[in-house]
């Protein structure tokens, strides 16, 4: 059951318009990345965390760290042009594990029953992500015009964290690059590589901090599960 996680916090945040990392934002007057760090650092299986971060933010996020006795950070290599190098720059770091969760750091809401779930699927099957179903009718559209309704049913939206055997996200983070392939998330990585990727039903709590508009969700969530009065 035991697996470390990569975070990455490398981003610039640009769609929340905050003019900072967002994930320095404050809900419940804790900013997000702490939010998100102390659900790994709370949980007994987690045993270690890498946090890929600019270089120019190292010094600010240690010393949150420090403040809020996240214990677990292992490494805080530096992020790159996306988030897929991102997360490579972690992997590159870290010794060989069993299982690697991959978890933006942008989703402070995710819980340690999802995260059990996902370890143990990707324990049988080497893969397993999460996720939720559509609520909504989907359809195709190009210029304008509705190509095709597609089959709802099918379709699934996709979140982290993303659980993986760790050999597994190795080769194929390494495949990518080799290729220069640039995939939205690990899941793709591995797809790529022919292997099963399993899909773990996770909440549509389990938002990733994108826009004001989150925020205002945000504390909702918080408030809902009683931290805030
Ligand atoms: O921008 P977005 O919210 O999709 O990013 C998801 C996560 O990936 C965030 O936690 C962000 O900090 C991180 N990221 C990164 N390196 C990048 C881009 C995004 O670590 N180059």
């Amino acid at each position: 059951m035991q697996y470390e996680v990569v975070l990455p916090a490398a981003g610039s945040g640009k769609r929340m318009g905050a003019g900072q990392n967002k994930l320095f934002l404050l809900l419940e007057n804790k900013p997000i990345l702490i939010h998100t760090l102390e659900v790994f650092q709370n949980d007994e299986y987690c045993t270690g965390i890498w946090l890929a971060v600019k270089p120019e933010e190292r010094e600010f996020i240690e010393k949150l760290i420090g403040q809020y006795g996240i214990t677990k950070v292992k490494g805080l290599p530096d992020g790159g042009e996306e988030r897929q190098h991102s997360v490579h720059s972690c992997i590159k770091e870290m010794e060989q594990v069993e299982i690697v969760l991959v978890h933006d750091a942008a989703r402070p809401f995710i819980t340690r029953e999802i995260i059990a779930s996902l370890v143990n699927r990707a324990m049988e099957s080497g893969a397993a992500i999460a996720g939720v179903k559509a609520k909504d009718t989907m359809k195709k559209v190009r210029d304008g015009i509705i190509v095709e309704t597609v089959d709802r049913e099918s379709l699934w939206m996709i979140q982290t964290p993303q659980a993986f055997r760790f050999d597994l996200l190795a080769e194929a983070e390494d495949v990518a690059e080799k290729v220069g392939f640039l995939g939205t998330d690990e899941a793709m990585l591995v797809e790529r590589l022919g292997h099963p990727v399993h899909i773990v039903e996770a909440s549509y709590d389990n938002l990733k901090m994108t826009t004001k508009e989150d925020l205002v969700l945000g504390e909702a969530i918080l408030r809902k599960r009683g931290f805030l009065v």
